[in-house]
């Protein structure tokens, strides 16, 4: 390929490859590269725009809501209510279904997102993202909850963008995964990370530590056998991170291996996991799975669960093969 290929271009390439195509997806893309643009020109902007501190609000889980996850979700929701692409919404941030206002035409797709990852950030100036997926719809219905409740493996599109150091955005349509970088001098995510793969061996894990009592026995051993290091069964020693970003965790496991968690947590039967499948973990198991890596519950492949609502949290662990085999393993002798 060329220099300077821009995402569209990228798009459009890909799209002529796949017989059948009819090219509306490329648009649906832009549209979503359009609200990013703009989510990291305000992320960037901050304390300047007035845009960081709380708003006067939770989501759904009884998170406090940021006024950025408010104003993200709302960049979202109007850059893709228009373009007659999509047949609904989901977000994180928003209770219900978001439907396309009557004016607008419906296309055959589904766009779901957490249109602001790792928000508890943004007021000490961290990384933050956007996380979507895009599904597929039965053509002229009014969707119903059923229609977004599908498979991971459905998804015929995810992607993240990184509003760090640079503006970067991830994505895959389930052909390898490929990392853009916004030049803001022209505006254009250019073609920066082409088929981006996990390296499979790997000596650093992710993981919120203070959660430690509230893990089950598999993940307590493998975390105890990290720390011992080499003094212990793994005969090596490990490095830790957590950024309590997952779109920073997953880039950095894309580009130098890693394994991320949020586990089964005891505390409350209803509430498994802290992350939430079809904003974040489906989005990023597909990812990653096409990057060469694993992403699991621990017991289940996340891109096989049957989601049972839109909200639905799940225990995640993700990263590189061998030691998400590990974790795996770790829970298959421990029933
Ligand atoms: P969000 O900001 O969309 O609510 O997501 C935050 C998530 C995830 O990005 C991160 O990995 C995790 O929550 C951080 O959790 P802790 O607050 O437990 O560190
Ligand atoms: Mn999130
Ligand atoms: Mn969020």
């Amino acid at each position: 390929m060329p220099n300077n290929i821009t995402l569209t271009q990228f798009i459009i390439e890909q799209q002529r490859e796949m017989p059948g195509a009819s090219g509306t997806f490329s648009l649906l893309l832009n549209d979503i590269v359009t609200a990013c643009k703009q989510i990291s020109h305000r992320v960037n902007r901050g304390a300047l725009i007035g845009v960081l501190g709380n708003a006067d609000s939770e989501n759904i889980q009884g998170e406090v809501q940021k006024k950025l996850d408010i104003i993200t979700n709302d960049i979202m929701v109007d850059a893709l209510s228009w373009n007659g692409l999509l047949a609904g919404m989901a977000s994180e941030e928003v209770d219900d279904l978001i439907s396309i206002p009557e004016q607008y035409p419906k296309g055959k797709y589904l766009a779901l997102f957490d249109p602001l990852d790792g928000s508890s950030n943004i007021d000490v100036n961290l990384t933050v993202g956007t996380i979507f997926s895009i599904l597929r719809c039965r053509e002229g219905v009014d969707p119903e909850i059923e229609d977004f409740l599908r498979k991971g493996s459905e998804q015929v599109c995810a992607g993240f963008v990184l509003y760090g150091p640079s503006t970067i955005m991830v994505l895959t349509t389930g052909h390898g995964v490929n990392g853009f970088t916004l030049d803001q001098d022209i505006g254009e995510f250019i073609l920066t990370h082409p088929n981006m793969r996990i390296p499979e061996e790997t000596s650093e894990f992710a993981i919120n530590m203070s959660n430690q009592r509230f893990w089950e026995l598999p993940v307590q051993r493998y975390i105890e056998e990290c720390i011992s290091g080499k003094d212990g069964p793994r005969g090596k020693n490990f490095n830790m991170r957590w950024i309590a970003s997952l779109v920073a965790e997953v880039y950095r496991i894309l580009t130098r291996g890693g394994i991320f968690m949020y586990p089964y947590d005891t505390r409350n039967p209803e509430r498994p996991g802290k992350l939430r499948l079809m904003y974040e973990a489906n989005p990023m198991a597909f990812i990653i799975e096409q990057a060469g890596g694993l992403c699991s519950t621990g017991r289940e492949r996340i891109l096989d669960l049957k989601p049972e609502g839109i909200h639905q949290r799940v225990p995640l662990v993700l990263g590189s093969k061998e030691e998400v085999e590990k974790i795996i393993s770790y829970h298959q002798q421990n029933n």
